[in-house]
């Protein structure tokens, strides 16, 4: 079957469609990507039309987890950029954590694996067990695998060979399940970080590897929402590729690459 490329008007009203049927919004994502994406699921399914693609995410739920997968991307490991997450310890965290009361975010948290490097620092650190990790994402299936805690041997090769055997625990199949001390600390819930509401007062909050799917005003203004999200002297961590670009006028300074302070 020959494919048909999709005129812009389809798909503008695929993108009104995921809305009102599923509750999906991908106004703030890079078009031609999730166009790009889409189309391949099409292609793969021979569905000739968006409207029978939508017909079918309608009716089989494997298809529709498929789809948000496709558009969300999950990659992810334990301490991905390591020396950054050493700088985190050894440099920032003993400071962010005379405060007391403790809280970090980590938004985009996809299986766990950030959330919970966060959390073995803070063990290494002896942080109190106030000092807690909220961790958020908009694909349930990843939030479903980061509350489980285990993780093949593949996403745990930056993580060096001490904390290996404090924090985990090796199963019979041959992978790897976090420690019940290093899960206490995390909370995992659903938020989509471009629409749902921002909490307040926040140490430390990590975003790291989501933005590049986001339109370049939907980055801004998400970087405006975190830089309000945080306490004064509180620390925003991105990724290896990302940069806040007005971030002065956030009141946040550049600390080193990838670190951001309220000031
Ligand atoms: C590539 S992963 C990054 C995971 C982790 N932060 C890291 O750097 O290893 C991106 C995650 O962001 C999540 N995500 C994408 N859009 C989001 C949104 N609007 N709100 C919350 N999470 C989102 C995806 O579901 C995915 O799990």
């Amino acid at each position: 079957m020959q494919f048909q490329p999709l005129s812009d008007e389809e798909f503008e009203w695929f993108l009104k469609q995921l809305n009102i049927k599923f509750g999906i919004d991908l106004s703030g994502y890079k078009p031609h990507r999730v166009k790009r994406r889409t189309e391949i699921l099409l292609k793969k399914y021979r569905c000739e039309s968006f409207d029978e693609y939508i017909k079918l995410l309608l009716s089989d739920e494997e298809k529709k987890k498929e789809f948000i997968d496709k558009m969300t991307i999950n990659v992810t490991e334990f301490f991905r950029n390591p020396e950054k997450w050493w700088a985190l310890r050894d440099r920032y965290l003993p400071i962010l954590l005379k405060n007391h009361n403790f809280k970090a975010w980590s938004a985009g948290c996809s299986s766990g694996e950030e959330p919970y490097s966060l959390s073995i620092l803070l063990e290494e650190l002896r942080a109190p067990k106030t000092a807690k990790i909220i961790a958020t994402d908009i694909d349930m299936n990843v939030l479903a695998k980061a509350k489980q805690g285990v993780y093949e041997e593949q996403s745990l090769v930056n993580v060096p060979q001490s904390y290996l055997q404090k924090y985990f625990k090796k199963l019979n199949d041959g992978k790897y399940q976090v420690s019940d001390a290093v899960k206490s600390r995390v909370q995992f819930k659903y938020h989509n970080m471009l629409k749902d509401p921002f909490d307040k007062d926040y140490d430390l909050i990590l975003c790291r590897n989501v933005v590049i799917y986001f339109e370049v005003e939907a980055k801004n203004e998400l970087y405006r929402n975190f830089a309000s999200s945080l306490r004064k002297g509180g620390m925003i961590f991105v990724g290896g590729t990302e940069r806040i670009f007005d971030y002065k006028e956030l009141n946040l300074e550049l600390v080193e690459s990838f670190f951001y302070r309220k000031v």
